[in-house]
């Protein structure tokens, strides 16, 4: 078994981790994530405390699809890519997508959410891991960037202050010749009351950057160009859910400082 001693932000991943396990153990699941149902059966760790219901690990589920989804299809149009997986936490996307060989695919976090990765999950070809926050302009000198980059940010840029996500944006702009950015994106209002939330409280993590217009990021981060948008209540696996809460998600879909709540955005430079 696997002791963890991580808290609040870090501690988060956990409960991301424990979604996409608890929802590939379904029946006929949105996704399949063998490799996280593993880490779950070896990490030594009350994931109960997370309080995470089905329909928690659902909406994981989904998100997670949708960016896999986004980062195939990038990949399908450009084969070499380079891959940038920030705030990868303990998350298998390498291992999901499983892109040729062709492609570099960097999954970076801090260094000990980087050394359980490690003990984890294995190495392939192709792959890297790096240990440093996505805020550390570190990382960047170990990824060349000789050719196109995509990358990709789940559950991480609602952690950092809005200084750190247009400076990270910044940099990543600054550094490689053209790319794609993916990302999740909650709005201020949902921020606000992410504190209720039971995995929020449990870990005591703070969240803090929210988007309510895509346009406030290619107004900081010039070379931006918004490439697609989607609401998390628009997603076609929202059939899934129970009746009730498909109700509610119907009407936020009407209201739109609701409907964007949470949405996954694309930027392209
Ligand atoms: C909710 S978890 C998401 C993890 C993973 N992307 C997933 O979906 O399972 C938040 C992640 O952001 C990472 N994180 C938070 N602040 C960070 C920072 N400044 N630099 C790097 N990672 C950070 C945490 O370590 C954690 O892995």
């Amino acid at each position: 078994m696997e002791k963890v001693h991580l808290t609040k932000e870090k501690e988060t991943l956990l409960a991301t981790l424990y979604g996409r396990a608890a929802h590939s153990r379904t029946e006929n699941p949105v996704l399949r994530d063998p490799l996280a149902e593993q880490a779950v059966d070896r990490i030594d760790y009350d994931f109960g405390k997370l309080r995470m219901r089905a329909t928690d690990a659902l909406s994981v589920a989904i998100r997670v699809k949708t960016l896999d989804n986004l980062t195939a299809g990038h990949l399908a149009r450009v084969p070499d890519a380079t891959v940038v997986h920030l705030g990868c936490g303990l998350d298998t996307r390498v291992y999901r997508v499983d892109p040729p060989e062709t492609v570099r695919w960097f999954d970076v976090d801090f260094p000990d959410v980087i050394s359980l990765r490690e003990r984890l999950f294995p190495p392939r070809p192709g792959y890297t891991m790096i240990g440093l926050p996505a805020t550390d302009p570190g990382w960047l000198e170990l990824v060349p960037a000789d050719r196109p980059v995509l990358v990709v940010a789940e559950g991480l840029l609602m952690y950092l202050t809005t200084e750190e996500v247009h400076d990270l944006l910044r940099r990543v702009t600054g550094r490689f010749p053209s790319g794609e950015i993916i990302f999740d994106a909650l709005s201020r209002l949902a921020v606000k009351l992410s504190r209720f939330q039971p995995a929020i409280r449990a870990t005591g993590a703070t969240l803090r950057w929210g988007l309510d217009d895509p346009a406030e990021l290619t107004a900081a981060v010039p070379r931006l160009r918004l490439a697609s948008e989607l609401f998390f209540s628009d997603v076609p696996e929202v059939e899934r859910f129970p009746a009730g809460y498909r109700a509610a998600l119907a009407v936020m879909n009407r209201i739109y400082f609701l409907r964007r709540v949470g949405r996954i955005l694309r930027y392209r430079f």
